[in-house]
């Protein structure tokens, strides 16, 4: 029988939400197309996501290329570090991950050299799963892709692997965009690529994928989040750190989760907090959902603490869809230092700071006729010498391979208290990342359903008399939003229904006509895409001017008025079933 993953395949490609990329010269591993359904219910969850993260967060959203020079990728230490273990068969030459070929004979094999796992691999007399051919020495394969900029092939550019550094490299505009002023956060969605090594996985490992991240900029001495009391009361499975050791998984409020120090700050767990709100609102299943820490030795370069929202599927287990990193200041330091620009800002002190500062005062009135063109080198001199270095008589210097005795009437220094108002600090970020189509996939095959059949279909093909395929999505995600029967294909119940149809668009509404097959039959196509109200035109409405609405998944049909219908379906889209209840 059928799994999962390939009951959700072949309704995907089917009935055009998912294709393989390229199909017509035959495929290449990686690489999905949306189809017309697909593409609208993808465009829907992202405009979820910046309806939490953009409109409610206050995080605007960027825009930045694709293509990035290089520089960019030194600092973020992808182009020095971001690869996967390698091994090829030496007999058909098809590459592999080293570390998943030895996943069940060691622990953590993420984390071992290319060395190491070439030494598993030697010990256990692993051979290529395609061939049974000897396979080569582990090596790491940069997982960029490379490109030149430019005619000539001079210039190095990448696709991106990740939209964050578009944030990071924005940063000093974005200072002023938010009057310099901690927190602010910026996002994108967009693609990100990744030429993974050997992507079995379908559409969940791609080499062209969509991200949605969020870059929040804090100050790193204030981590606790304004609102996150709203978020307190939420219960998480939270797979800590030691919960993998111990192999025990709580359930837990994100409040309890910050006070016992399972999770390090308010304003992670608020991020969780959000991303799990996000997940559910689009059709994941909260009982499918985890929030995994990373291990120590698992943790990306840049990250002090990293949570991965994963979800269960049938046929891979335990996915990540979403990484929510505390990634300090690791990227803005590192673009401070390639590019030898100051990224700090500058924050002032709640109450004025006093401090005791050293002040030298080298007098210009003696030390100018006297040095004349060197007075100031003479002074700055000065000015970075001690207060033991400036006591003697005389302060001895050496300027330009010169020794000079300067009198101590030329100088005057004392400690002063200052009263100082802020400090310029490097702000911290903490980021959550979204696999989009990794979600838009989890969503499918959690809305997916196969049920006995229970309305009739006179029409219908072998096998499809006994079973309903459904797509319980959420409304407001469901591609097509409602389909409009006429019971015959007559004029005077098409003409009506291509009148509701017209009325349902000018509301913003996507909606299917469709007039050919049985009621049935029609009920069927839209129940597997998962359009979550039908109207169905018939002679009453032609004499009292009602159609009924059916609901997809309690298939309950009420009558109701044709005046009002684009007001009806537009606030079930949004609060779902109540003309129903
Ligand atoms: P994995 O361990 O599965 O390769 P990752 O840890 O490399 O994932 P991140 O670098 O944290 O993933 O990327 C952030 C998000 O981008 C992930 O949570 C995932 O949803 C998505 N993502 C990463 N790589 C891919 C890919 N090859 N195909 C689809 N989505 C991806
Ligand atoms: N921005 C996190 C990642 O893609 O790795």
């Amino acid at each position: 029988m059928a799994d999962k993953y390939e009951q959700v395949l072949e309704l995907a490609k089917r009935r055009g939400f998912l294709w393989n990329s390229f199909e017509l010269y035959g495929g290449t591993a990686g690489f999905f197309d949306y189809g017309p359904l697909g593409a609208m219910l993808k465009r829907r969850v992202e405009n979820i996501w910046r309806d939490i993260f953009v409109i409610n967060e206050g995080y605007y959203e960027i825009e930045a290329p694709t293509i990035g020079i290089e520089d960019i990728f030194i600092a973020s230490g992808h182009v020095g570090g971001f690869s996967d273990p390698l091994t090829e068969c030496q007999k058909c030459h098809e590459p592999f991950r080293a570390d998943h070929l030895v996943k069940d004979i060691v622990d953590n094999p993420d984390t071992m050299s290319a060395e190491q796992l070439t030494e598993v691999i030697g010990k256990n007399n692993i051979k290529c799963p395609e061939c049974g051919g000897r396979l080569g020495d582990a090596y790491e394969f940069n997982l960029m892709f490379k490109t030149a900029i430019g005619p000539g092939g001079k210039r190095a550019g990448y696709l991106r692997p990740e939209t964050a550094q578009g944030m990071f490299v924005d940063f000093p505009r974005l200072v002023k965009f938010y009057r310099d002023h901690l927190p602010f956060g910026a996002t994108q969605i967009g693609k990100a690529y990744r030429n993974e090594i050997s992507p079995r996985q379908g559409v969940i490992r791609l080499r062209e994928f969509t991200q949605a991240e969020a870059e929040i900029f804090i100050d790193p001495r204030d981590k606790t989040h304004p609102k996150f009391k709203e978020v307190a009361d939420i219960v998480l499975n939270l797979f800590s750190q030691e919960g993998q050791v111990s192999g025990e998984m709580k359930k837990m409020t994100l409040g309890e989760a910050v006070k016992n120090g399972i999770i390090a700050h308010e304003f992670l767990a608020y991020c969780l907090a959000r991303t799990y709100q996000f997940l559910v609102r689009v059709g994941v299943s909260s009982e499918k959902m985890r929030f995994r820490q990373h291990m120590k030795d698992e943790m990306a370069h840049y990250a002090a603490d990293c949570w991965d929202a994963e979800i269960l599927s049938d046929r891979f287990g335990w996915v990540e869809v979403v990484g929510i990193a505390d990634r300090t200041d690791f990227d803005l330091k590192a673009h401070a230092k390639q590019s030898q620009k100051d990224l700090s800002i500058y924050v002032s002190y709640d109450t004025p700071k006093k401090v005791e500062k050293f002040v030298v005062k080298p007098d210009m009135g003696i030390l100018g006729p006297k040095f004349k063109g060197k007075a100031g080198k003479v002074a700055n001199a000065l000015k970075s010498l001690t207060s033991e270095q400036l006591s003697g008589d005389v302060i001895q210097l050496t300027i330009d391979g010169e020794k000079i005795e300067i009198n101590k009437d030329s100088v005057k220094f004392e400690t002063v208290t200052e009263e100082v108002h802020g400090e310029n600090i490097i702000p911290h970020v903490i980021e959550p990342s979204f696999g989009i189509d990794r979600i838009t996939y989890s969503l499918l095959e959690h809305s997916y359903f196969e049920e006995d059949a229970k309305e009739k279909v006179e029409d219908a093909e072998e096998g499809e008399e006994e079973k309903r395929i459904v797509l319980r999505l959420p409304p407001e995600v469901a591609p097509v939003q409602a389909a409009v029967f006429p019971l015959l294909s007559r004029d005077e119940l098409i003409k009506p229904g291509t009148e509701i149809v017209d009325k349902l668009r000018k509301a913003g509404i996507l909606v299917a006509f469709d007039d050919s097959g049985t009621i049935g039959r029609r009920y069927r196509r839209n129940d597997e895409i998962g359009t979550p109200y039908s109207i169905t035109i018939d002679y009453q409405t032609i004499s009292d001017g009602t159609v009924t609405i059916r609901d997809r998944d309690t298939m309950k049909q009420v009558r109701a008025k044709v005046s009002d219908i684009a007001d009806n379906i537009y606030d079930m889209l949004h609060k779902p079933h109540h003309i129903f209840e």
